[in-house]
């Protein structure tokens, strides 16, 4: 049964009064969390968004009716109560924001009646998330995750007056639109209006915040939903949100300097913690060179060594050949890995295969002073000593070695100086060390496509001293384009953008674009462009990985357990496969609205 709350109406939060309301008439809604009875007295903790509070129902106080409306509450139960503040008569809570207070009810409605619900609607608890996600609305009422979701509100709030002041306007850009170039597959939409023809949602806003800037927006913002089909990943989702901007007649220095001072604004107003500025600056090739990452996580050393000059005239055929064929041998060395067994070293090679490697080879310092190699046959006495004395390798350390392409070389070294450390500790959660790589090159090469695509996108600008190479040496052009890295995770990466029409020219002639391609694919883009264009820059940052790191920071300040999934940040996340537990989305659709829209489903082989 549920009754009208007609004639009541909510005077404040539960958590919202404490002693100081000591002797006021209220009237406080929310769910039940617990009942408990003790003969002539029930204890209710009642329950909204802002905590939990504690009713007294008397019976010595209370009509019959109300008293036994009390002792048929359940949890979830959705109720209304009436009543005074008073000091609790019996324990107090220290650990409650209510802990010394108690509402003593004088009238009772029952809203809405609950089931009993398939889990306990507490902060940490263990439930299997598929569980929790297909019955999101009652996860979504514990204290854990409703404090994610209200950290995440504060710092857009935070980002959207932060940039408000700097003279940012917030612009929203299409949802159905054209392709944009971020480099994954489309989500596509069929057309009714237009049978056989797609709309593709935004891999990110990119070319319409370029837009704005043609048309004189001078500094754009959004915090914009991006759509991308790719292999979903622990900090990925297919549909997510950026901290979207882009600003006009600036260049580089001027966007890092704004995204750095917003980042430092928010870690100081949500976690009372100082982001020393600047922001460290490393160029990719010595992020690539010295951690064998473009994200690399600098709170630890465990560098990579080039040891290709050591190696390059040996009898190792392994070297020598990586060598001869463009690549290079480099090596970490794993301090205080020395006494791992044979076994412990297999499954690191093993590790390494995991990461597209042929092999791993290693020389081993046993803490007994014992060299244990698996290529000393190979070497010469003097070769062996100068690669134990380049990686600084003392007895009870592991010298790792893996010789490739330089792409694997870094894939695989990268990956083992992060598990390394994993296994260490080293990778302390309360230090936080920001970084911004820059210089990223403009170019990628694709084995599969056979030729090279832009890292960023084709509208990136090349360093200027690097123009020339456009056309003759693409492996070697550098991008103005920047990421901004905190421990090992991207958080975001922006560039300044080509605004000249001839370099975007070479560019697209660098990248095998045709004109005719260029035009149909972008060719709205280039059109506005003809008819001046400022210099323009931006940056998107990913948002939800920002505000699961932050989380993550702030309960570690509060020494509780931290959100480690980027879908206890997303009220509605979609799981591994892409799919929604909740609405169970993607469905199938009926054959009508097929029709409409001129599809035929093939059979699926
Ligand atoms: P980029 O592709 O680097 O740049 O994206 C910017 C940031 O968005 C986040 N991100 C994601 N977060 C969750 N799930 C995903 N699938 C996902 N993909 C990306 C990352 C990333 O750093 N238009 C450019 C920005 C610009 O040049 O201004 C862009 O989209 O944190
Ligand atoms: P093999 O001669 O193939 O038995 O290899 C000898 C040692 O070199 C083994 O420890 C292999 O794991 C290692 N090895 C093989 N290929 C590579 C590689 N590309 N880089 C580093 N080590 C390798």
């Amino acid at each position: 049964m549920s009754e009208s709350m007609a004639g009541l109406k909510r005077s404040c939060r539960c958590a919202e009064l404490d002693t100081s309301n000591v002797g006021e008439k209220v009237t406080v809604m929310g769910w039940v969390q617990k009942r408990r009875n003790l003969g002539t007295i029930i204890f209710i903790d009642l329950r909204d968004r802002s905590g939990l509070l504690q009713i007294l129902f008397d019976e010595t106080k209370l009509d019959k009716e109300i008293f036994d409306k009390a002792y048929g509450l359940r949890s979830e139960f959705v109720i209304a109560v009436a009543g005074k503040v008073e000091k609790r008569s019996g324990e107090t809570n220290p650990n409650l924001k209510t802990g010394e207070i108690e509402i003593v009810a004088e009238e009772l409605r029952v809203l809405s009646e609950s089931d009993t619900p398939p889990f306990p609607i507490e902060p940490g608890i263990d439930t299997n998330e598929e569980v929790r996600l297909k019955y999101r609305t009652l996860d979504l009422r514990r204290a854990d995750i409703q404090a994610n979701l209200i950290m995440r509100s504060s710092v857009t709030q935070f980002m959207r007056n932060f940039l408000m002041n700097e003279g940012f306007l917030e612009i929203e850009t299409p949802m159905l639109t054209k392709s944009t170039p971020e480099g994954a597959r489309d989500y596509l939409v069929p057309s009714r209006v237009h049978q056989g023809r797609f709309y593709a949602l935004p891999q990110s806003p990119q070319l319409f915040k370029q837009m704005l800037m043609a048309s004189g927006y001078d500094r754009y913002m959004q915090i914009a939903r991006c759509f991308r089909d790719e292999d979903l990943r622990a900090d990925r989702q297919p549909e997510f949100t950026q901290m979207d901007m882009e600003m006009s007649f600036v260049d580089e220095e001027d966007v890092m300097d704004v995204t750095q001072r917003l980042i430092a604004g928010i870690f100081k107003e949500v976690l009372g913690v100082d982001v020393q500025l600047p922001i460290e600056r490393m160029t990719w090739r010595e992020a690539m060179d010295r951690f064998g990452s473009d994200k690399p996580d600098i709170r630890f050393g465990m560098e990579l060594k080039d040891v290709s000059d050591i190696v390059k005239d040996c009898d190792f055929g392994v070297f020598t050949g990586a060598i001869e064929s463009g690549g290079s041998v480099r090596a970490i060395n794993a301090e205080g890995f020395g006494d791992m067994s044979r076994k412990q070293i297999d499954a690191l090679v093993d590790f390494a295969k995991g990461c597209e490697a042929k092999g791993l080879a290693y020389i081993q310092l046993t803490p007994e002073g014992e060299v244990k190699s698996s290529f000393a046959k190979f070497m010469k006495e003097e070769e062996m000593s100068a690669l134990i004395s380049a990686l600084d390798g003392k007895a009870g350390d592991l010298l790792l070695f893996a010789a490739d392409r330089d792409k694997i070389v870094f894939n695989v070294l990268g990956a083992l100086r992060l598990e390394l450390a994993d296994r260490k500790g080293l990778r302390k959660p309360d230090d936080y060390r920001f970084l911004w790589v820059t210089e990223f090159p403009q170019f990628e090469w694709s084995d599969e496509e056979e030729r090279f695509v832009a890292m960023h996108h084709p509208f990136t600008m090349p360093m200027e001293e690097d123009i020339d190479k456009l056309e003759s040496d693409q492996g070697e052009v550098r991008a103005v384009a920047y990421d901004i890295v905190l421990n090992g995770i991207e958080l975001g990466g922006g560039s300044v953008r080509i605004h000249r029409a001839d370099v975007q020219e070479k560019m697209f002639k660098a990248l095998g674009i045709t004109e005719e391609k260029a035009n149909e694919k972008f060719g709205f883009l280039l059109e506005a462009f003809k008819y001046g264009v400022p210099p323009h820059a931006g940056l998107a940052i990913g948002l939800d990985r920002l505000i699961m790191l932050i989380i993550g920071l702030d309960r570690l300040i509060m020494l509780m357990t931290g959100a480690d999934s980027i879908r206890d940040v997303i009220a509605f996340p979609k799981v591994k496969d892409a799919s929604c537990l909740l609405t169970e989305a993607p469905d199938s659709v009926d054959g009508k609205q097929l029709e409409e829209l001129g599809i035929n489903i093939i059979e699926e082989k």
